[in-house]
């Protein structure tokens, strides 16, 4: 059975860039595929200024609670927080010996948050390799992401590679699976920058469980241009796009017929039909969230599972690793 594994931060609550761009997949796959699923605790300490211990614990068990309510289901899938399976620290060492400083120098996620910064964390320049660690260790074929996450699966593919040629065969190669629609998310406000946790402005960003109301205010007052035609062109016409692919995602619809059904009829009702089709599509979600929320025992008790299960798989993988790479067993001579 194809096995499948995505991680999402705990960097702040999630918004419709996630929801659209990965978790909708994360939920799909189940359907087909062994799915492994993380919140990747780890990863959401390598910016120090962003590190607020209580923060981030509080973080770990809302992201957890809305992956439940979205649709990750843990009778079928695995759930658990990074933290919680120390292999993927342990393995990280074993590529960290492999990476090259070059490759990891030359990642455009480094280079984003790095650039201007006056102090970088190492564990923000080895971010991609503890991802590597997560994917690899559970022999990932497919790994649903946005669009953002691209060379980051690449860098996965190419380490597992090198330290299959070079020590053995351990590591299953994977491929990154983007959705039809929606993969990069644009801010409402600045439509040229993906939505995203760590945004200037809250009013470009469509929290999952933002009410109603707001849902339909942040989207009314997207950015779009002074023009009055829907048609989907990502470089004239960036805020119209983003509202067209938010739409086909939400609905399920293509962009070609959502743009011949609302072209002539202003961006107004356009935008009343986006955000009508999203608060539609986050109702259930929250409806859960709430339930789940009244609960926080239940969660502990999923993760904590989630966690025993994910340790079967990664300890092995972690030992075959090892023993490739010549360190030596214990109790062995
Ligand atoms: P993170 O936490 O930033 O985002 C989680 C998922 O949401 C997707 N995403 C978006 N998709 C479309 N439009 C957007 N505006 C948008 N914003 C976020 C991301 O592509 C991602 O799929 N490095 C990863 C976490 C990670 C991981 C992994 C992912 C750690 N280990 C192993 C896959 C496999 C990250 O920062 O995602």
């Amino acid at each position: 059975m194809t096995r499948v594994f995505s991680g999402i931060q705990p960097s702040g609550d999630l918004h419709l860039g996630n929801q659209l761009g990965a978790l909708v997949n994360w939920v799909g796959m189940q359907e087909r595929a062994d799915c492994v699923y993380c919140v990747v605790d780890l990863h959401a300490m390598t910016s120090p200024a962003e590190h607020d211990p209580a923060t981030l614990r509080q973080r770990t068990v809302d992201a957890a609670t809305t992956l439940l309510a979205v649709g990750v289901d843990p009778e079928r899938s695995i759930l658990f927080v990074q933290s919680h399976v120390h292999e993927h620290a342990e393995c990280t060492w074993l590529f960290n010996c492999i990476a090259g400083f070059g490759e990891l120098r030359k990642q455009p996620q480094f280079k984003d948050k790095s650039e201007g910064q006056e102090s970088v964390s190492v564990g923000l320049f080895d971010y991609p390799v503890l991802q590597t660690s997560d994917i690899l260790l559970y022999h990932a074929d497919e790994v649903p992401v946005g669009e953002d996450q691209r060379h980051h699966i690449e860098l996965a593919r190419d380490l597992g590679q090198r330290f299959n040629h070079r020590f053995g065969e351990v590591f299953t190669l994977p491929k990154a699976i983007h959705p039809q629609a929606a993969a990069r998310v644009m801010d409402l406000q600045e439509p040229t920058n993906k939505m995203s946790k760590s945004t200037s402005s809250e009013k470009g960003v469509v929290y999952l469980l933002d009410d109603p109301t707001r849902i339909a205010k942040k989207i009314k007052s997207a950015v779009t241009d002074s023009a009055t035609d829907i048609r989907y062109d990502r470089d004239a016409k960036p805020g119209v796009s983003n509202l067209l692919e938010i739409l086909a995602a939400a609905t399920g619809r293509s962009i070609e017929d959502l743009a011949a059904e609302h072209d002539g009829h202003g961006y107004g009702a356009f935008k009343t039909a986006v955000a009508e089709a999203v608060v539609e599509l986050l109702r259930p979600i929250q409806q859960r969230h709430a339930e789940l929320a009244a609960d926080p025992a239940e969660v502990a008790r999923l993760l904590d599972d989630g966690a025993h299960r994910a340790r079967t798989i990664a300890a092995d993988t972690l030992q075959r690793a090892k023993d490739a790479m010549g360190l030596l067993p214990r109790g062995a001579a």
